[in-house]
């Protein structure tokens, strides 16, 4: 499946953050708990350096708790990452964000100078909740504003504590291919520009080699088929997701088994765990090419 989610204003504030992130004293990263890896921008381990980073975990209540317990060794084992899971109220997440990410703040701040923090998240990943809570009030979407020229917007948190607020967006290139799968099932790509049909036939694989039982109680279902279409099938039988003649309504079905997988109707299920994107990435195709990459980053700069 082929992502064409990235329209030409994506560009100018991509840009925009490859100039931001080097000038701020701390990054903060919102992940999605089920594809903590496929929702992490490529640019933030590009372009961080030496400024801390707080990934924070969001949507956790979506996740398998065992999966999400993996991403948390595995994030905060990485030098200069601190990882939480936001858990509880949405204020007290606010809390902790500002509690953990003031103590990865440098020490020396003798030039009384505010510090700026920036935050990115990919679209639908709770960004907007999150930046409301920590200003106690609603912020409007950054990109949704007219006439601003800016990407960015600067929110005063606290006294010396300034957020730099980004629009949420994808990056042109998702590698491995699965990426551009698990950023639809999850909602983070418009369901505009994609097939439930194609969402779903991937997902009951994951779902049958991952979560067997999960989908098998979900939809009654006493044993599993082989094929992701015969999988579909006995679930439209199910779900009466039959037209004229009992033949099965595939797109039908395939939004019953989508929407239940957003909704956590299937279980907290995690779509990829540490292990598996290692794997994935070994068996990817080489990286672009020396040519694409300078086209990509032309296109970047105009
Ligand atoms: P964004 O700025 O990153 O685009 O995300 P935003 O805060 O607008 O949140 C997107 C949706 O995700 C919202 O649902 C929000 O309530 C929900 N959300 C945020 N944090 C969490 C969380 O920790 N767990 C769960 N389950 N949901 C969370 P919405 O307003 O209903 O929008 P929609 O997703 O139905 O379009």
């Amino acid at each position: 499946m082929r992502i064409n989610w990235f329209p030409g204003h994506m560009h100018k504030a991509q840009k925009e953050i490859r100039q931001a992130i080097p000038k701020c004293s701390l990054i903060i990263e919102v992940l999605d708990a089920r594809i903590p890896y496929t929702s992490m921008n490529p640019m933030v381990g590009e372009l961080r350096g030496d400024t801390p980073t707080l990934k924070v975990i969001n949507k956790v209540d979506l996740a398998d708790p065992k999966v999400t317990a993996l991403w948390m060794d595995h994030l905060n084992k990485q030098e200069g990452v601190t990882a939480i899971e936001m858990q509880g109220t949405i204020a007290g997440r606010a809390k902790a964000i500002l509690q953990v990410g003031k103590k990865l703040l440098p020490k020396d701040r003798s030039d009384g100078k505010p510090i700026t923090t920036i935050i990115l998240g990919i679209p639908n990943v709770g960004k907007s909740t999150i930046i409301n809570s920590l200003a106690g009030r609603k912020i409007a979407k950054t990109g949704n504003i007219p006439a601003v020229t800016k990407q960015q917007q600067r929110i005063s948190i606290e006294q010396n504590f300034v957020l730099l607020d980004t629009p949420g967006f994808l990056w042109p290139r998702l590698t491995p291919h699965s990426c551009g799968f698990k950023l639809a099932v999850t909602g983070a790509i418009k369901d505009a520009v994609t097939e439930y049909e194609d969402l779903a036939f991937w997902a009951v694989r994951y779902l049958a080699d991952n979560y067997p039982s999960e989908l098998m109680a979900r939809y009654n279902l006493e044993s599993l088929p082989e094929t992701e279409m015969e999988i579909l099938e006995v679930i439209a039988g199910k779900r009466g997701c039959l037209g004229r003649g009992g033949i099965v309504n595939l797109n039908k079905v395939s939004q019953v088994v989508v929407l239940d997988y957003r909704q956590a109707k299937t279980g907290r299920l995690s779509l990829e765990t540490p292990a598996q994107v290692s794997q994935e990435l070994a068996d990817a195709p080489p990286d672009e090419s020396a040519k694409e990459k300078r086209k990509r980053r032309k296109a970047e700069r105009r």
